[in-house]
């Protein structure tokens, strides 16, 4: 059996760190255009064999946990941010049943109350933000949007005090945990950067936060019960009887917003900017919305948002060119034979998927570098094998060689992913219900990509012009 060809590179370490930094996906075509579907680089030292397409996702996604490893990849990452104990600094059965906690607090029941809480912070933001003053404006989204994610999710998924503490006394906080929350921590996360000194002393102040909460709600001081995330991990136990400490509650906590806010930011950053490139979209969605709530346009609720096709549409085309995610990484634990190839990947090696490749090929989606929701009509079940999946130990769902899989398979998937709908949706129809958006004048496009985040942003300051509906 051979290993999979290597990416030709001129320093031993560095590999093809570089290119593949800057942009991952002219990395990505111009190597399989060169080597095919399944070859190996190298990235700061470390051997990274990436298996492109359909079969190559499902590879990645469907390994088994004894063959492919998830916590070993990203745990240098995550585990100062998060904090230790949960999610990739536990063994794996732990996170199988830590989301499943999650998704406890991820019902209808919790979704219908969130409507009207987040549709309730995307007014106040635009009510009191210094950038939507007047009739027409300007909107630098790379400041405004953070803000805005943060504070919908923070006040749905996390709570109120939550949200309270994080425009008082925590915002700072925040910002410094997130600084931490970087691609050079992949690598070198005991680096004595500045930025890493500041993330270990925040990490520990805003578990500090959820940790006085939980206190005083098991104190009974709280004198109203708020039944949200923390209030239904603080009620959960392990199968071994144990219950979810106080600590690891607040850990669960973090990742949720972590894991939320940054990929939150980038898809709702991503939709206005191709919506304001696109009048007719931004029409067509306004049309909707007239259909649906009628011409007085009533108030948005959960069971209405599940009928806004387009949408929903719009989302999934600005997942299907932006999926915030663009390297998906596992170790590899045995060595591994790539379905229909010789090649059989050492232990030494780690595996890459990246599912961004596959959405944006022509083979699998016409004009595919062309932003049209209108692709999805008549797909809308399409992409449902994402409840098939449980969380049983070692079973996968079937149909996950998929080219498009923006939260991912298997037993990492994403369960963020209806949360995820609801906040965007929720965001999306308000702003079309009161603003009309344009490129600044001159810009044709949507700016670049910037891939120097954890997550597929677009290059700051990505500015558009917004004008008040009938204004
Ligand atoms: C896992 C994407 C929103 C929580 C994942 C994975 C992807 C993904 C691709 C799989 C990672 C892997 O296999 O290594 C997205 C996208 C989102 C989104 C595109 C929004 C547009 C959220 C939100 C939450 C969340 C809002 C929390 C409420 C999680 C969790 C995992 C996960 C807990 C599991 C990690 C694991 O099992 O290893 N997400 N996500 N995500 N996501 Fe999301």
């Amino acid at each position: 059996p051979n290993q999979p060809p290597v990416v030709f590179h001129w320093f031993p370490f560095l590999g093809s760190t570089v290119v593949y930094g800057m942009e991952p996906y002219k990395f990505f075509n111009k190597c399989q255009e060169q080597y095919g579907d399944v070859f190996t680089f190298v990235l700061l030292g470390r051997k990274m064999t990436v298996t492109l397409g359909p079969k190559g996702n499902e590879f990645v996604f469907n390994g088994k946990h004894a063959d492919l490893c998830a916590e070993e990849a990203y745990t240098h990452l995550t585990t100062p941010v998060f904090g230790s104990g949960v999610v990739y600094d536990c063994p794996n059965h732990m996170l199988m049943e830590q989301k499943k906690f999650m998704k406890f607090g991820l019902t209808t029941e919790t979704f219908k109350a969130y409507v009207p809480l987040i549709k309730d912070e995307v007014v106040n933001y635009f009510q009191t933000s210094p950038f939507f003053n007047g009739q027409s404006g300007k909107v630098p989204l790379s400041t405004a949007i953070p803000q805005l994610t943060l504070f919908t999710a923070s006040r749905s998924l996390q709570g109120r005090e939550v949200r309270e503490a994080l425009t008082t006394t925590h915002a700072d906080l925040f910002h410094d945990l997130d600084m931490g929350f970087t691609p050079v921590n992949f690598m070198f996360p005991w680096l004595p950067l500045p930025h890493n000194a500041k993330r270990d002393k925040a990490q520990k102040a805003m578990a500090k936060l959820y940790l006085d909460i939980i206190a005083r709600r098991k104190s009974g001081e709280e004198s109203k019960k708020e039944i949200d995330m923390i209030w239904n991990l603080m009620n959960r136990s392990y199968k071994s009887g144990e219950s979810l400490s106080d600590l690891h509650v607040a850990h669960c906590m973090i990742a949720l917003l972590m894991a939320g806010q940054h990929t939150s930011m980038a898809t709702t950053t991503w939709t206005l900017l191709h919506l304001a490139a696109k009048p007719e979209i931004q029409k067509a969605l306004y049309d909707e919305q007239i259909k649906v709530f009628g011409k007085d346009l009533a108030p948005l609720t959960y069971e209405k948002l599940s009928e806004l096709q387009m949408v929903s549409n719009v989302v999934k085309e600005i997942l299907r060119i932006h999926p915030p995610l663009h390297s998906i990484m596992r170790k590899v634990k045995s060595p591994l034979h790539v379905p229909d190839t010789n090649f059989v990947i050492p232990t030494t090696h780690f595996v890459m998927a990246a599912p961004g490749v596959s959405a944006m090929d022509e083979k699998y989606f016409k004009n595919a570098k062309e932003f049209d929701p209108f692709r999805w009509v008549g797909h809308e079940a399409d992409e449902d094998n994402a409840e098939k999946f449980d969380f049983g130990f070692g079973l996968v769902s079937k149909g996950t060689a998929s080219p498009y899989l923006p939260f991912g398979a298997g037993r990492h998937r994403c369960i963020g992913e209806q949360f995820a709908n609801v906040q965007l949706g929720t965001i999306i129809s308000t702003l079309v219900r009161e603003f009309e958006f344009s490129l600044p004048p001159g810009q044709k496009d949507v700016p670049l990509v910037d891939y120097n985040s954890m997550v597929a942003l677009a290059t700051a300051p990505a500015m558009v012009h917004w004008k008040r509906r009938g204004g």
